[in-house]
């Protein structure tokens, strides 16, 4: 047990593992992503992690949503493409085949909702031969398909909150809080996958067990909203960094830093909204750049 890696991340870690451009790369090189995210209850969702994602480094990204909420996202996002349907029955037909795509990684589950249509989806997406990143809703819907994430060959990442992990585990939150280290690192080593404990001081574990806390952030995090911008940053970062745990606790680094900035700066623990901290993004890259 003691021999496992647990090191805390803060802004030596980043500034040492920061990715950087090659002067001859291009969009391509960043790579290709898909955010399915929104509903018609939470289209919100679906804006906050898409232009997380895009602030992020992604060359190229594709939203995937049903069409009636397009309206209300696309004049936030003009850069990026969609993938639209009339339901997310109509987006499952087409997830069957992405290929045409090219895609490197997709993120799924901020604002989607619960039903059979959106669990069919995820369980399709998990046959994707690309990283995947699945939060949210997503997280309710993979625990029947625990063993299908464990087959995959591609980094699975998952970022639950504790409520979220306490039910992907069927525990209670109090016996998931008592024990986060070693509930993380069970789940992420019996299932193969990536993991992101979500909450104040934010663990990212890794498929063989490392473990890595986060020092940055603070309860101006704590409003609705949040975890869906982590999640954008979260798929866009994995297309910029060869290690996939950097990529994972720096993004998560990155989120809290600009809270913190935002609390020392212009705000206050109470009034930081999801979207400030996409705003917050750029100030921070550039300063870590
Ligand atoms: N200190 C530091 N970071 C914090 C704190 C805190 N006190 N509180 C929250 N955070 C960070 C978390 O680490 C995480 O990155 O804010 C983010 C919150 O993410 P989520 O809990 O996923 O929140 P979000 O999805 O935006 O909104 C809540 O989750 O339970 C569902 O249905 C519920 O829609 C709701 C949603
Ligand atoms: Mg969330």
């Amino acid at each position: 047990q003691n021999s496992y890696v647990k090191r805390r991340w803060s802004k030596d870690e980043v500034l040492s593992s920061l990715p950087h451009r090659d002067i001859s790369s291009h969009k391509g090189t960043y790579g290709r992503a898909l955010m399915i995210a929104g509903s018609e209850n939470m289209p919100g969702a679906a804006v906050l992690s898409s232009k997380a994602a895009s602030r992020s480094g992604v060359g190229l990204l594709t939203i995937g949503i049903i069409e009636n909420i397009k309206s209300i996202i696309g004049s936030h996002l003009p850069e990026a493409m969609y993938n639209l349907h009339q339901s997310h029955q109509g987006m499952l037909s087409e997830v069957k085949d992405y290929s045409s795509l090219q895609l490197n990684a997709i993120g799924i589950g901020p604002g989607i909702g619960r039903n059979k249509e959106t669990e069919k989806m995820v369980e399709e997406i998990l046959k994707q031969q690309v990283t995947l990143v699945l939060d949210a809703d997503a997280l309710f819907h993979v625990k029947p398909h625990l063993q299908k994430v464990k087959e995959r060959r591609f980094p699975t990442i998952l970022t639950p909150h504790p409520g979220e992990m306490a039910s992907l585990l069927s525990l209670s939150i109090k016996e998931v809080e008592s024990d986060r280290f070693g509930k993380s690192r069970e789940f992420a080593q019996t299932y193969g996958i990536y993991l992101v404990l979500k909450g104040p001081f934010t663990i990212v574990t890794t498929p063989s067990g490392e473990q890595f806390v986060n020092s940055s952030g603070n309860p101006a995090l704590a409003k609705g909203g949040s975890g869906d911008v982590l999640t954008g940053m979260i798929l866009g970062s994995v297309l910029q960094y060869e290690n996939v745990q950097k990529a994972l606790s720096n993004a998560v680094f990155i989120h809290g830093a600009i809270a913190d900035q935002l609390v020392a700066s212009t705000h206050s623990p109470l009034d930081v909204l999801a979207t400030d901290i996409i705003e917050g993004i750029s100030p921070l890259l550039h300063e870590l750049y």
